[in-house]
């Protein structure tokens, strides 16, 4: 088993652990109170999860803390939710001496670290992650919220966890769409930061999808190293943390517009891609990445194809309001090469013209790449 540190603000001291493993998540819940005495705890899952050994795994012999079960799914990643939730804990009584636990993927762990940053002004949050997608990246860095009508985690706050368990023996129930999907967030943390991760992840791909826990707990702590190493230095997205976002802007675009149809990951994967092609066009390295890419998703079986309903005005519309945007027109983050991310002028992010980001979008529709 191993533990990160990551020295941000976090509840009650100046950081938090990641612990990584297999099979451990018997013992998770007497850490948990060991962690936060006298605290009430409060679990909050989804209907995918509650279904799953990992729900009894976690509660094992311990006292049951009082839980919520949400529907699975980014649909109900919203701020009706949250009400529910909130309304829940306020009918069982709980004051601001509880903690909430988020057990599940990334969607649980967006509704609960909100709910806990909000309930009573704020109370902890725990993060035990269960999918690939929520292990490699939303349960680590406190970025916490639900989706508008309108766009992706358009309420959201910071709200750094108290502590992360990573069993990955819980990525064993993950259906395949899912289990690949999730990798994608591994293959954006090696193309922004490692390139030799890149190869490692090309090579030991069959035996990362036969979910291997040895390889499964590498990768765990290489995604989690190079987030917090990121998040340490930039915890709210001034610059540098800005560098997780490759391949978000037309992906989140892509994602939303696609009525949450999508993926997180494949529509990452497809938002790589079109950071590939603005590399190209900017005369950056990329050609030769692009085919491997394109393979590698294609082992994961995750299709680049937009869906025919969205058009080129509705993913430009929904970028002009993208989080990184300057008067209404996004910034990019781009590759200088793989393991390496283009800084101009201090700035990870970066104003491309129009014309170029029209052209790329009419490349991907045209799946002409
Ligand atoms: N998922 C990107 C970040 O945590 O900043």
């Amino acid at each position: 088993m191993q533990k990160i540190n990551v020295k941000i603000p976090a509840y009650s001291k100046g950081s938090y652990t990641i612990t990584i493993g297999a099979g451990f998540l018997p013992s998770v819940l007497s850490n948990i109170k060991k962690l936060l005495p006298k605290k009430e705890l409060f679990l909050i899952t989804d209907s995918n999860v509650a279904k799953t050994k990992h729900f009894k795994n976690l509660l094992g012999k311990e006292h049951l803390p009082r839980y919520v079960i949400t529907p699975a799914g980014e649909k109900s990643k919203n701020i009706g939710t949250v009400t529910k939730i909130i309304e829940e804990m306020e009918r069982k009584s709980l004051g601001r001496d509880c903690a909430v636990i988020a057990l599940g993927g990334g969607t649980v762990g967006d509704i609960a670290g909100f709910v806990a940053a909000i309930y009573k002004r704020g109370v902890p949050v725990i993060q035990i992650p269960t999918t690939t997608v929520a292990q490699a990246d939303s349960a680590i860095g406190g970025k916490t919220g639900v989706d508008s009508s309108i766009s992706k985690n358009a309420f959201g706050i910071f709200k750094n966890p108290a502590a992360v368990f990573i069993d990955v023996s819980t990525l064993k129930t993950l259906d395949e769409k899912q289990f690949n999907a999730g990798l994608v967030e591994s293959i954006k943390h090696s193309l922004i930061a490692d390139e030799k991760y890149f190869v490692y992840l090309q090579k030991n791909l069959k035996g990362i999808l036969e979910r291997k826990c040895k390889l499964l707990e590498y990768i765990a702590v290489k995604n989690c190293k190079i987030k917090a190493a990121v998040v340490e230095d930039d915890p709210y997205e001034k610059n540098k943390r800005r560098i997780l976002n490759y391949g978000h802007t037309i992906g989140h675009a892509v994602e939303s517009a696609s009525n949450y149809k999508l993926l997180h990951g494949q529509a990452v994967a497809i938002g790589i891609i079109a950071a590939n092609i603005i590399e190209q066009k900017l005369g950056l390295d990329g050609k030769e990445r692009l085919e491997t890419l394109k393979k590698l998703f294609g082992k994961l079986n995750i299709s680049l194809k937009i869906p025919k309903t969205i058009t080129k005005r509705r993913i430009l519309d929904i970028i002009s309001r993208d989080k990184k945007a300057l008067r209404k027109w996004p910034r990019f983050v781009l590759l200088q090469k793989t393991g390496k991310v283009l800084c101009k002028n201090g700035q990870f992010a970066i104003q491309i013209e129009r014309e170029i980001v029209e052209e790329t979008i009419d490349i991907l529709l045209k799946q002409k790449f």
